[in-house]
């Protein structure tokens, strides 16, 4: 299969009409994902890496639609908690195929993954001298992999830069030394993995590049090995004059930097599979002209879409008003309805002069989105529907937001 779909898809691209349909139908704020770019973007990395495993890592969108569709498309599943595996292994996606790769994971998340490994062949991931112990003492026996650090990161925002930060796996020139314990212990180690960061592009790539030479070279050294992963991380284009990542390159340069250490390269994207499968699709509620700019004020913020009050990340916002194009443009804050200055969806930015009632559509929602949406302000969750109009999240409910509360009246 070659590698389907444009590049990339831009938010000027969504049809307006059907978003303003759906916005009507469902109400707002909504998040909307098309699972057919889904399956395009799953058949574009399948067919630039045809020989690796390529996993979708489940914390950019784990809804279940999106888990189903991936693994219709042949990809595994990389978890990062318990609440991930059971998701992956729930939606289909085969044990074999499920790796849980958790930072510093809890008691119980371990308790529960060790579980699951009896009836389903996953890998897990240690990422410590101390996680393996607490592995060996819950008689773990399936197939384990133990996380590197690199010492080399990259990504969009230092935020998210996980490669060179200390709290990421084991330190690259102990690795070699804790493999070879867990194997003398009687792990069946099967694995190495290690993770630059997100959103990674132009410059980053080259760190990305001696991450995976450094990986081949730790899989050469530890041996016997079924698979080396270099990680996700892999950018999309938020800005509309950005280009995408020549994704084929990329590849390309991950093949040869790892080079042949007796080990099949695996990759874990999770932006690059869902971003621009997703639109927010929200509605101004009030507008305020104020002496600096005009207020765009809007149903959904920071507890929608936290990436721009957390990353200072840019959305794309295109307004679905039938007449925008007839508007004058205008220099606008686009802010939530939550009680923090952070609760901004865009900061001066030119838009076709907002009115009351007008439908939004903020592009590249499809990663870490929904995914970290909370119900700070006790502002229940959004719902999710498909692009052909299928209920696949229900819209939270203001019952939602008390069913797990104790009562302690006297
Ligand atoms: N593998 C591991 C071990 C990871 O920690 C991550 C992301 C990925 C794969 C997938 O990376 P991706 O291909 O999606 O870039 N909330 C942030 C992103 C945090 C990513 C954390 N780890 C954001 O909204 O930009």
């Amino acid at each position: 299969m070659t590698g389907t779909g444009a590049a990339v898809r831009r938010l000027t691209d969504w049809d307006a009409a059907r978003l303003r349909a759906l916005a009507d139908e469902f109400e707002t704020p909504l998040y909307v994902l098309d699972l057919d770019r889904v399956r395009e973007n799953a058949a574009r990395l399948l067919a630039a890496f045809p020989d690796a495993d390529v996993s979708y890592a489940v914390k950019a969108n784990a809804t279940r639609a999106v888990l189903e569709t991936v693994r219709d498309a042949g990809l595994g599943a990389e978890c990062a908690s318990a609440g991930e595996v059971r998701r992956a292994l729930d939606a289909g996606v085969p044990g074999r195929r499920v790796r849980y790769t958790a930072v510093n994971p809890p008691a119980r998340d371990l308790d529960d993954v060790v579980e699951a490994s009896r009836g389903h062949d996953l890998v897990l991931t240690v990422d410590s001298a101390d996680t393996l112990d607490r592995v060996a003492e819950r008689g773990y026996d399936g197939r384990l992999c133990v996380r590197v650090n690199p010492g080399v990161g990259a990504g969009h925002h230092e935020k998210v830069v996980t490669g060179d930060a200390p709290q990421f796996g084991v330190p690259y020139d102990r690795s070699a030394a804790l493999c070879a314990d867990a194997r003398r212990r009687g792990f069946d180690l099967v694995g190495l993995h290690a993770h630059a960061g997100s959103g990674i592009s132009g410059e980053g790539l080259e760190a990305h590049r001696e991450l995976v030479r450094r990986t081949s070279a730790l899989a050469e050294e530890v041996g016997d090995l079924d698979f080396a992963a270099v990680g996700g991380g892999f950018g999309v284009p938020y800005r509309p004059e950005e280009p995408p990542l020549d994704l084929d390159a990329v590849a390309r340069a991950t093949r040869e930097a790892f080079g042949d250490p007796g080990a099949r390269l695996a990759v874990e994207p999770g932006r690059y599979v869902v971003a621009d499968a997703g639109v927010l699709l929200t509605r101004v509620t009030a507008v305020t002209e104020t002496p600096e700019t005009t207020v765009a004020g809007c149903d959904a913020g920071m507890t929608t879409l936290l990436r721009p009050a957390l990353y200072d990340a840019y959305h794309h916002i295109r307004s679905l008003a039938p007449d925008a194009a007839a508007r004058e443009s205008v220099r606008c804050l686009v802010a939530g309805p939550i009680c923090e200055t952070a609760d901004v969806l865009a900061r001066d930015r030119p838009l076709p002069a907002p009115a009351r009632g007008d439908p939004l559509a903020v592009g590249n929602a499809g990663a870490y989105a929904y995914e970290m949406a909370s119900q700070y302000n006790s502002r229940p969750r959004p719902a999710v529907v498909s692009a052909t109009g299928d209920p696949l999240v229900r819209r939270e409910t203001l019952s939602d937001l008390t069913r797990l509360e104790a009562r302690v009246e006297q």
